[in-house]
């Protein structure tokens, strides 16, 4: 089993003085949700998501070794190439995190220059995207530093350290359905990091579509720290913490069988659950928006009229992923168009697919 400390590296056996790299990450979307977490960003319960295609932040890192030693991090960030001051706090932290895991990151002074492919304020976290965009680039220095080290190595750690700074990152550096979480049924699945769905999977999930619905475009009305948080002492946690491992057990095999009727109420369920779940926490939240609730009707209605098997689910926001195979794929647009946009704000919304993860430039 491969343990935190797997991942502090021995000395480097090689230097670099300067240089710059270039990785995109895309978001992801959890079927089983990760909705509560402990000390170390371990999660309270496994998930598993799709991992997107279009979606995505592009980040370039660049670094120039320092020339006085000096026991601070050094860096400037750059959010569409202008200095972006706020995000800073939270690169600081994320540094503070992974120092143990990455000793040369006091070395140098970086420059992180980040955008995303997704209009900004369009209420699409770019939390998963962005960090595992960022673990990547450090992992291609680490890389420098210690050629030797395996693919396999270069791959977990880079979701081992996304994890450190944003849980459902460390679901956003492989494509295109990971798995994070320790679970009986999944071999080599840990807490630590995220595992590739090995087993075959049904065609019927091939280019799978994702059309993100913008409902409301708004700040995040609850932090995603303040949110985990509501799953301590929850009245309801431990149960839902099961019922998480008992829907990944039958997401894993539908996934293999291709039973659409099965997954649409899995997704839809575990959806629903995660809203339950903050509307009956203290204090609690209702993060749906009225037009998130005329969608998921009218996504009730056209399923049980044409039989297309389209389905929703929800981030914790109130906007709303609309699931569907590649097959039916312009009637659902159609459907979209027709009788969803006008529940979006400013009629806007992303198509995006299934895709297979970060990619070097
Ligand atoms: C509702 O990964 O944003 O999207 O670990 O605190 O950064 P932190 O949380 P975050 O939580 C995402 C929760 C979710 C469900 C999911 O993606 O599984």
């Amino acid at each position: 089993m491969v343990v935190a400390n797997d991942f502090i590296p021995s000395n480097y056996s090689s230097s670099i003085e300067k240089g710059t790299f270039k990785w995109s990450a895309p978001s992801n979307i959890a079927l089983v949700k990760y909705w509560g977490k402990k000390e170390h960003q371990i999660p309270a319960n496994p998930s598993i998501s799709f991992t997107l295609n279009n979606c995505k932040t592009i980040t370039e890192l660049s670094f120039e070794r320092k020339t006085a030693s000096s026991d601070d991090f050094s860096f400037d960030l750059l959010f569409e190439g202008q200095p972006k001051e706020d995000f800073k706090p939270k690169i600081q932290k994320f540094f503070e995190r992974v120092l143990v895991y990455l000793p040369f990151l006091k070395e140098y002074h970086f420059t992180i220059d980040t955008q995303n492919t997704f209009p900004h304020s369009s209420g699409i976290a770019s939390s998963a995207s962005g960090m595992a965009a960022l673990s990547m680039n450090l992992m291609s220095l680490e890389k420098v530093l210690l050629p030797e080290m395996t693919d396999e190595y270069f791959y977990q750690k880079a979701s081992f350290l996304a994890r450190l700074g944003s849980g459902s990152a460390c679901r956003s550096i492989k494509g295109n359905i990971v798995e994070w979480g320790a679970h009986g049924e999944i071999p080599g699945s840990s807490d630590l990091f995220g595992v590739e769905f090995s087993r075959s999977v049904h065609p019927n999930f091939q280019n799978y579509q994702d059309t993100i619905l913008l409902v409301d475009k708004g700040e995040k009305q609850v932090s995603s720290t303040v949110g985990h948080d509501l799953m301590h002492n929850h009245p309801f946690a431990e149960r839902r913490f099961e019922q998480a491992h008992e829907n990944l057990s039958k997401i894993k095999a539908i996934l293999e069988t291709g039973n659409l009727e099965e997954f649409i109420k899995i997704v839809e369920s575990e959806a629903l659950t995660l809203h339950a779940m903050m509307m009956t926490s203290m204090p609690f939240f209702i993060l749906m928006k009225p037009n998130t609730l005329e969608i998921i009707n009218k996504i009730w209605k056209f399923r049980n009229e044409t039989q297309i098997p389209v389905c929703f689910t929800l981030d914790a926001g109130a906007n709303v992923h609309v699931l569907y195979p590649e097959n039916v794929r312009d009637a659902v647009l159609q459907f979209i168009k027709d009788e969803l946009v006008g529940f979006c704000q400013n009629r806007q919304y992303i198509c995006d697919v299934i895709g297979s993860g970060a990619v070097e430039f």
